[in-house]
């Protein structure tokens, strides 16, 4: 139980309604996007940005992150900016901006003649205080490790004067990964669940994957206020965290839930 609901289910219920129901500082990860600049309608519904916020503040631990999701709409020939107006919010209400991050796809939607084509949406990594698990995932192969280069570089002095050289550290075959992250979206691509298809605006699974093990350990608990078709739950129950989810809508929750059976059957099976 986390305040009065029961872990590791979706709950289909507004995403203020849901978090006012649990205590303060129990979550350590939310992933999440939210829906922005009426670009989908979702069946219809909408949510409070403010309201969520505040919320979202008061439930996540000491150290814990946000991870959210969001891009913007061209409205009357400029871009909204709501993604920077709420970046900023969050500041407002104490979160750290820990990070700007890129969320890159391969493939766009509906390109404009007049603009370089829209491939990003941001992953604002917000944390309140100090992110207190950080794992940061080392795959970036480094083109330049052959065994015997070194780092190089010399540090300078507090009156802008070099040190003296040193002998760096050898190149590590990987390093750690910039935090640009491009994913493959669409069909088969975001996810192999045929059924996730039938909401609008799925996450790569990988997106998800990654960002669970970069800010949370084994048994943490992962939110995420606005579920969808249910792609934190899953990769959360993958990763052997516990989650909590809220979707408004009942036919996607529907859709969320039947995702989840097959990985209760996959762990089943092994
Ligand atoms: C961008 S989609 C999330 C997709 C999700 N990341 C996935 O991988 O499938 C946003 C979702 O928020 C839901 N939603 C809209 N308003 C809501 C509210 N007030 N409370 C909870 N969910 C809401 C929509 O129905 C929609 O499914």
């Amino acid at each position: 139980m986390i305040g009065e609901l029961e872990l590791n289910q979706i709950y289909q219920r507004d995403c203020i309604e849901g978090m006012r129901m649990l205590p303060d500082n129990s979550i350590d990860l939310t992933v999440t996007s939210p829906p922005y600049d009426d670009l989908r309608t979702y069946n219809g519904y909408n949510f409070d940005f403010e309201a969520t916020a505040k919320e979202l503040y008061r439930v996540t631990k000491n150290g814990g992150v946000v991870v959210w999701v969001i891009g913007d709409r061209t409205q009357n020939g400029s871009e909204t900016g709501t993604s920077f107006k709420q970046a900023l919010f969050f500041k407002e209400i104490g979160f750290n901006l820990h990070d700007t991050m890129i969320y890159e796809k391969d493939s766009i939607s509906f390109p404009d003649t007049n603009r370089y084509y829209q491939i990003f949406e941001y992953m604002f990594v917000l944390s309140k205080g100090k992110p207190k698990t950080v794992n940061l995932i080392t795959d970036r192969k480094n083109k330049w490790a052959d065994g015997k280069k070194r780092i190089k570089g010399r540090e300078r002095q507090s009156d802008g004067s070099l040190k003296g050289r040193r002998k760096g550290n050898l190149l590590k075959p990987y390093g750690v990964r910039f935090n640009i992250w491009r994913f493959s979206t669409g069909k088969n691509k975001s996810t192999k669940d045929t059924i996730a298809y039938q909401h609008p605006a799925i996450f790569p699974e990988t997106l998800v994957n990654d960002h669970i093990l970069s800010w949370t350990n084994p048994n943490d608990i992962v939110l995420d206020p606005f579920m969808g078709s249910g792609t934190t739950a899953k990769m959360a129950a993958v990763n052997n965290r516990e989650f909590l989810g809220f979707e408004i809508s009942e036919e996607y929750v529907g859709i969320a839930n039947k995702r989840l059976e097959t990985v209760k059957e996959d762990a089943n099976d092994e």
